[in-house]
């Protein structure tokens, strides 16, 4: 069946003519193309400024439509992707002959998802194939949970009559999926995200394996050190003892302001800490203050442990100022 919103006719229009188009999702923004276009998939890479050895995302509308782009899907692969689609989770699949070396790098597997966004969803479901697409901000920067932050960061880079924007409001989850290597015996987590590790050996019936890692090289961008990174100088602390050393503040709501520092937001609870939390990272940048105090929400529970892993390689990537 057809879409009714006119937009979701633009966006197809664009990916079979080798346009890119900007795509909401549940996470944070992506910059998808057709995934079979190899000079579409270029233009990912010039556009976001990304090394062309880092492998993409596939989208697709429906784990039904997984098959065509890997070779083997372990049983406890399926059932994760079954549970958890659509949604914030990403698997990593031996990769079928048709996922071409411009998305994986030249890697021999092949990472998917579902996303869990109405727009996205119908995009993806009348384009009918798969979409390359990586967070839709310059490489190395904060990814973006507004549309606003992507014209922002990426806008001059975007062609007119070529590229198209889908404005579908702020990202619900606003840090980027959980990423999990399913080509073992066992899921593996490689990029912690909104389902944690006891959601994911829940999901998939079988206990998660410890990580490996035995490449020298990232496999994952997300997991170099100095990433998700605004100019301010970002410090990580354990309570707000030390937030007056910055002169920016993002803790959960019950902790104090000390006198003098700017509050960038006041998070009831860790999902609407995550939420808001890149946000708040560009807002200290857009009010030009130098140092940011984060106080993550503490345990292993829901998006706790995702928070903390972003925020520390904010901090290590942070304070560049130009
Ligand atoms: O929530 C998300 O996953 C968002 C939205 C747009 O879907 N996407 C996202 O894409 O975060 P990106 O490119 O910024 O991060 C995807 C990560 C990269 O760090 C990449 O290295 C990793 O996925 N990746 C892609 N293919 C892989 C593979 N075959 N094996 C291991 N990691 C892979
Ligand atoms: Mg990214």
């Amino acid at each position: 069946m057809s879409s009714t919103d006119p937009r979701v006719a633009q966006a197809v229009a664009a990916l079979r003519r080798g346009g890119l188009v900007v795509l909401p999702t549940e996470t944070v923004y992506g910059l998808a193309a057709d995934a079979t276009d190899s000079h579409a998939v270029a233009r990912i890479y010039a556009v976001k400024g990304r090394p062309a050895d880092h492998p993409l995302i596939l989208h697709v509308a429906s784990a039904d439509h997984v098959a065509p782009w890997v070779t083997a899907v372990p049983p406890y692969a399926r059932q994760l992707m079954r549970g958890a689609w659509p949604g914030p989770l990403t698997v990593v699949l031996p990769r079928s002959p048709r996922v071409g070396d411009h998305v994986t790098g030249g890697q021999d597997t092949v990472a998917i998802r579902v996303p869990d966004h109405p727009l996205a969803l119908e995009v993806l479901a009348e384009f009918g194939g798969a979409v390359a697409a990586p967070s839709a901000n310059r490489f190395g920067h904060v990814s973006p949970t507004d549309a606003d932050h992507v014209r922002t960061d990426l806008g001059p880079r975007l062609a007119p009559g070529m590229d198209v924007v889908l404005d579908g409001g702020p990202c619900q989850v606003g840090v980027e999926s959980t990423i999990v290597d399913c080509t073992g015996a066992a899921p593996v987590i490689l990029r912690p995200g909104r389902f944690s590790e006891s959601d994911i050996a829940r999901l998939s019936g079988v206990a998660v394996a410890p990580r490996v890692d035995e490449s020298p090289t990232p496999r994952v961008s997300g997991s170099l050190t100095a990433h998700y990174a605004p100019r301010a100088e970002v410090v990580v602390a354990a309570t707000t003892a030390s937030a007056a050393v910055g002169d920016g503040l993002i803790a959960l709501a019950d902790a104090p302001t000390p006198e003098g520092v700017v509050r960038l937001m006041a998070p009831t609870d860790a999902d609407d800490f995550a939420r808001r939390l890149y946000w708040a990272l560009r807002e200290a940048d857009a009010l030009d203050l130098t140092r940011v105090v984060a106080v993550p929400p503490p345990g292993n529970e829901g998006i706790a442990p995702a928070i903390r892993d972003r925020l520390i390689r904010s901090a290590a990537g942070s304070g560049r100022r130009q």
